[in-house]
């Protein structure tokens, strides 16, 4: 028998006018976590889909087991022991976790009859499986994100898989959620099962996985052992090129700010925040999840109204109340969860990028021509290297992490006063990342105001002189420096 659980040899997939996968090769051992990782648009989400039965390869070969498998279909694939959990989890929003657990074995068992006990011993011992307790009759719509991966997780284990592909469960995680989520997947190792795991984020792929498969454009650049890799080695074979850490230098920071914030409150989301903004400066705001940084930046868009306190808008005091006169105001906001908020999948690329930006290109008479359309979008494709041939095709033929490029490139566009960007660059490669940092700090030195939102430490540090750490709706502390220590504000968050 031989030491694979899954092997596949030779695949290729195209989609119209795209080669998604060249012959690509790839194994999985079981009881081992393997990290398959590339740029966006490498091809990732492609392979899973092959694997689980969602496409149909053009060629290759595939053995589980030992067996050859000639087609795989999605019914195939569970039979096999194969369960994929996707990114937006394929839950069902409106039943309970209870519902959502038994739902899949009571169909695919043909039962006819609802039995309540029955549902309650299926969704009990799926969660045994990982020692997990949750409320049985909380609706699934109102548990967090990373609540959502266990239950997924957990009615994965019930039909007895041997390999759970999970494609980038972290992109919506916080640090302690990730911990969580890599203590169940260290334990479902030990108990055999393999995991095939989608990341962009180096740290994690270093700390959780055994193997490492690399693309780059369709192809495989490099299986093994990620013992073996440095974490230069690995953004190297990833992006072809070295990457370069550059800490933001504001070069013209304005005398009076451009925004100022005194004693903002809103009820049971933040209390008494205060805070100036300049142009030229990109001040971070971070803060563990629910300490209300999010729910400010809504106000200041116009999203959710504040109960007392004041915004000035360059000398202005202004009441901001929709979106719309956020953006007549000259305030930009990218929102955390695009895929929902920032983005319409059934419209061509170019569309999507230029939404915001048809007062500028329209001309005289508010006409606008197509031309001017597709040139901008050429521009932000050419900028972020945004993974199409053509711009006029749809949003929902780009692979996530180039999603979320044209949504920054909807906003990045615009002409404005003020941007706040809430995880900007969450589900994006190491390499575009850095693209995207260049160019927020290119913009802040043209005079554009930026306001990061984020977790992810190394990100705030390396683009704010400045940053703000929310705790339970207060800001508790503020430090300011070209170069802040990550440790710095882990001790003030906690
Ligand atoms: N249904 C589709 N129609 C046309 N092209 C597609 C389709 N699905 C994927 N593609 C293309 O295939 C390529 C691979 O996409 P895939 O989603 O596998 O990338 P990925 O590696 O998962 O990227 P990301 O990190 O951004 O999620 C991309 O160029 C994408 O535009
Ligand atoms: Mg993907």
């Amino acid at each position: 028998m031989s030491e694979y659980l899954l092997q596949m040899t030779g695949i290729c997939k195209s989609f119209a006018g795209v080669h998604a996968l060249d012959h690509v090769n790839f194994a999985i051992r079981p009881g081992k976590v393997m990290c398959l990782a590339g740029e966006n648009g490498c091809g990732k989400s492609t392979l899973v889909k092959i694997i689980s039965g969602v496409y149909t390869r053009d060629e290759g070969e595939v053995v589980f087991e030992g067996n050859p498998i000639s087609k795989i279909t999605p019914a195939e694939a569970t039979r096999l022991g194969i369960q994929v959990i996707y990114q937006d989890l394929s839950i069902f929003p409106n039943l309970t976790v209870m519902e959502n657990l038994a739902i899949n074995s009571e169909i695919t068992e043909g039962k006819k009859f609802v039995n309540r006990k029955r549902w309650e011993a299926t969704a009990k011992e799926a969660l045994s499986k990982i020692g997990y307790e949750i409320d049985l009759q909380a609706k699934m719509g109102e548990l967090s994100v990373a609540d959502k991966q266990l239950v997924a997780i957990c009615r994965a284990l019930l039909f007895n898989a041997k390999l759970i592909i999970m494609d980038e469960p972290t992109t919506a995680l916080t640090k302690r959620e990730v911990d969580a989520l890599f203590k169940t997947v260290r334990q479902l190792k030990d108990s055999g099962i393999a995991i095939m795991f989608i990341s962009h984020k180096t740290e994690e792929i270093f700390e959780i996985s055994d193997d490492v498969c690399i693309m780059r454009n369709g192809k495989n650049v490099y299986a093994g052992p990620t013992a073996e890799l440095t974490r230069q080695d690995f953004t190297f074979h990833m992006t072809g090129r070295e990457l370069t850490d550059d800490h933001f230098v504001p070069k013209n920071i304005s005398k009076e700010p451009v925004l100022k914030v005194e004693h903002l409150c809103q009820k049971n989301k933040y209390q008494d925040v205060s805070f100036e903004l300049r142009k030229g400066e990109i001040l971070g705001v971070t803060g563990l999840l629910g300490s209300g940084r999010t729910e400010l930046a809504l106000s200041l868009f116009g999203l959710g109204k504040p109960d007392s306190g004041t915004i000035t808008l360059n000398g202005q005091e202004v009441k901001i109340t929709s979106p719309i006169q956020a953006q007549k105001l000259r305030i930009g906001y990218v929102p955390e969860d695009r895929l929902t908020e920032g983005l319409c999948l059934q419209q061509p690329i170019a569309d999507n990028i230029t939404l915001s930006s048809l007062k500028r290109l329209s001309k005289a008479m508010g006409f606008l021509r197509h031309q001017d359309i597709l040139d901008d979008a050429n521009i932000w494709k050419e900028k972020f290297s945004i993974a199409t041939d053509d711009v006029r095709r749809f949003a929902s033929t780009l692979s996530g992490g180039n999603q979320q490029k044209i949504v920054l490139s909807k906003w990045l566009s615009n002409d404005l006063d003020v941007l706040i960007l809430n995880g900007p660059t969450v589900g994006v490669d190491v390499g575009a990342k850095q693209d995207i940092h260049h160019l927020i700090h290119e913009l802040a030195n043209e005079g554009l105001a930026v306001i990061i939102i984020s977790d992810d430490l190394s990100e705030v540090v390396v683009n704010c002189s400045r940053v703000i750490v929310m705790r339970d709706g207060s800001i508790v502390g503020e430090l300011t420096g070209s170069d802040i220590p990550e440790e710095d504000i882990i001790e003030i968050i906690r």
